[in-house]
């Protein structure tokens, strides 16, 4: 039997299979680090950045990082916080997030990272791009106001779905989530509130109709514990078929 293979995250030993990342195996060991394009469900995507951790001094994603032997990895140290809290800031003002008023609000995963982070302000000056809500499918409803562009239910539509419901258009600041239909609309696609594209939304863009406030905010998932103590909404048993992540 092969001796256990290990690099050390923040002074602690964190075992890992041959081909896993640093992300993957700190999660399969409890450890949490920040992130909201991985999902272990689907192949890593390294957009958001959210995940940047020290390997041997450089920095880097952790989701798109091989684990090896010996590596000395660094995620919980001011420097690294600070990264992360800029980026969730950028995040913040570059769509138009405005946690009070969105029925998402205790139970989203950018609100919770924000918080993990430290975020206390948006700091960069708003860009409040003009993008629309569109309300035409019978079940669901997106925002897109509050879309990162994780690609998540890109992935998820194309990869489990297999309806290819979303894509992403243009690029660098253009760039935006689109439907993949003619007319643009939810409605005129074969998308079910029971997709796994439904429920891997890590902000309030892809929301179900009708169910909004059945936990009231406050009594949300994230309103009573850190999202280091709970992990991904979308990973959660009772978010999936389809029923609400609080
Ligand atoms: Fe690693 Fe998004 S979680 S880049």
């Amino acid at each position: 039997m092969s001796a256990e293979q290990c690099f050390t995250l923040d002074g602690r030993r964190v075992p890992f299979q041959d081909g896993q990342t640093l992300m993957a195996a700190a999660l399969d060991a409890g450890v949490y680090i920040p992130h909201l394009c991985f999902n272990p469900e689907f192949a890593p995507h390294g957009s958001c950045r959210v995940c940047l951790v020290q390997v041997n001094g450089r920095v880097q994603a952790a989701c798109t990082t091989p684990a090896a032997a010996g590596l000395t990895v660094q995620s919980e140290i001011e420097e690294l916080r600070e990264m992360r809290r800029g980026i969730l800031q950028m995040l913040f003002v570059e769509g138009n997030h405005v946690c009070p008023a969105c029925e998402k609000s205790g139970a989203c995963q950018l609100q919770a990272v924000a918080y993990y982070v430290g975020m206390q302000t948006p700091h960069y000056k708003h860009f409040y791009p003009r993008r629309p809500v569109d309300a035409s499918h019978p079940e669901a409803v997106i925002d897109f106001n509050r879309c990162i562009l994780c690609e998540l239910c890109v992935r998820a539509s194309r990869d489990v779905d297999g309806k290819n419901v979303f894509a992403v258009q243009g690029r660098g600041i253009q760039a935006r989530l689109v439907v993949n239909t003619p007319s643009g609309q939810l409605g005129a696609t074969p998308f079910s509130i029971h997709d796994k594209a439904a429920q891997v939304c890590p902000t309030g863009t892809i929301l179900t109709k009708h169910r909004g406030y059945e936990t009231p905010i406050g009594q949300r998932l994230y309103d009573r514990k850190p999202i280091s103590v709970v992990g991904d909404v979308a990973q959660l048993p009772e978010s999936r078929g389809g029923r609400r992540h609080d």
